[in-house]
């Protein structure tokens, strides 16, 4: 990639060395237990203490772990389950794969979060849980949702997808309210190449969500006690997600670092905005998007194309807005209000190079790109 027009991905995954995976994966590949073994249980411990939380479950995936979290509460079928639209695809599957119902909110202007206004409005004798989600790796407004989920005996279920290493109140993401799960997809921060990891203080939960990850079964193996999943974590990409873990303050720093840079030199590009950061939370850095608005040289659709004929790859990011989507608009849902403020950010919002090995030639080029298209 040292070449100015190579192509330049939006994402890499850094990750750690290989002879060190097979050296932590060889005693479990030699034993034969290869899924659900010594590494993952390793795995899990680090999480907990990552964390600060007493129990972690390694799942296939953010996905699977999600849609554990919500079969995990017994809801019925059609109860609702109250979501941001701003967010990816995955959290309304997990809701639809249940049988429930989403209802979509609209997000702070800010943050991008979800607004804790809306899923207050959005509240009904049927809702079973309020699913916030990390945005780019920003934790949500967590003390305005712990206080409605308190006050109206509903669950949260975090999609925290994109937010392992994020922290709210100095405390690390992980434990707010009844579990939250993590991607290690590839496209994240830690990887474990691909699998999830839900967190929780709940005892009860977290012995049921080992046994749905595991087809739902009861302590004989035979019977099944829930309708789980096949979606456990193999002893290799649980090898791969303690050594990417075990070098978590590096990955994050350094992302932390390029959205720095970008943000000081997405100041100087007219009409174009960022993530508010809040004094009381910090991201992941898993994502850095540019948000392109109405007075800015160019449009946000003409940037992403411009971008790509110089061989950099960008994304619109979230978009289209998951309620508008083909997949969801045509399946049973709510949708509070217009989400104005969705529309808007889903139209501007532009995600850019962002990983944790990019260089800082890299990022200039990216720079000098936008520069050239927006200043
Ligand atoms: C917000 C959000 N939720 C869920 C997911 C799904 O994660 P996974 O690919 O691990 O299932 C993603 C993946 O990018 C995501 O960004």
């Amino acid at each position: 990639m040292g070449n100015v027009n190579d192509p330049l991905p939006i994402i890499r995954p850094t990750l750690p060395d290989l002879e060190a995976v097979f050296a932590a994966v060889r005693d479990s590949y030699d034993s034969g237990t290869v899924t659900v073994g010594k590494v993952v249980d390793r795995f899990e411990r680090e999480i907990c203490r990552f964390c600060g939380v007493d129990h972690a479950v390694a799942v296939s995936s953010c996905t699977s772990g999600l849609m554990l979290s919500l079969a995990a509460l017994d809801a019925p079928k059609g109860a609702e389950v109250i979501v941001p639209s701003f967010t990816f695809a995955a959290t309304a599957q997990a809701v639809l794969w249940n049988d429930l119902t989403p209802v979509y909110v609209d997000c702070l202007p800010g943050t991008m979060t979800v607004d804790p206004n809306e899923v207050e409005k959005a509240l009904s004798t049927r809702t079973a849980a309020i699913m916030p989600v990390t945005i780019y790796g920003l934790p949500p407004d967590c003390d305005r949702l712990s206080e409605i989920s308190r006050e109206q005996g509903i669950p949260l279920v975090s999609d925290s997808a994109q937010g392992l290493g994020s922290t709210y109140q100095g405390a690390a993401a992980g434990g707010f309210g009844r579990c939250e799960v993590f991607s290690l997809s590839p496209t994240k921060v830690i990887t474990a190449i691909e699998g999830g990891v839900v967190t929780t203080n709940d005892s009860g939960l977290a012995a049921k969500l080992r046994s749905m990850r595991d087809y739902g079964k009861g302590p004989d193996g035979e019977e099944m006690l829930f309708n789980g999943l096949s979606a456990r974590m193999s002893e290799f990409h649980a090898a791969v997600g303690l050594l990417s873990l075990r070098n978590a303050e590096a990955l994050i720093e350094a992302r932390l670092n390029l959205i720095r840079r970008y943000r000081e030199r997405a100041a100087e590009l007219h009409g174009c905005t960022v993530q508010d950061f809040p004094e009381d939370r910090t991201s992941s850095g898993n994502y850095f998007t540019l948000h392109i608005g109405q007075t800015a040289a160019k449009d946000r659709d003409a940037v992403f194309h411009a971008l790509k004929t110089r061989n950099i790859q960008s994304k619109r990011y979230f978009y289209p807005p998951v309620h508008a989507q083909t997949a969801f608009r045509t399946r049973p849902h709510r949708v509070v209000g217009d989400l104005p403020r969705t529309w808007s950010i889903s139209a501007q919002a532009l995600a850019l190079p962002l990983y944790s090995h990019m260089t800082a030639a890299q990022q200039d080029r990216v720079c000098r790109a936008l520069e050239s298209l927006l200043k």
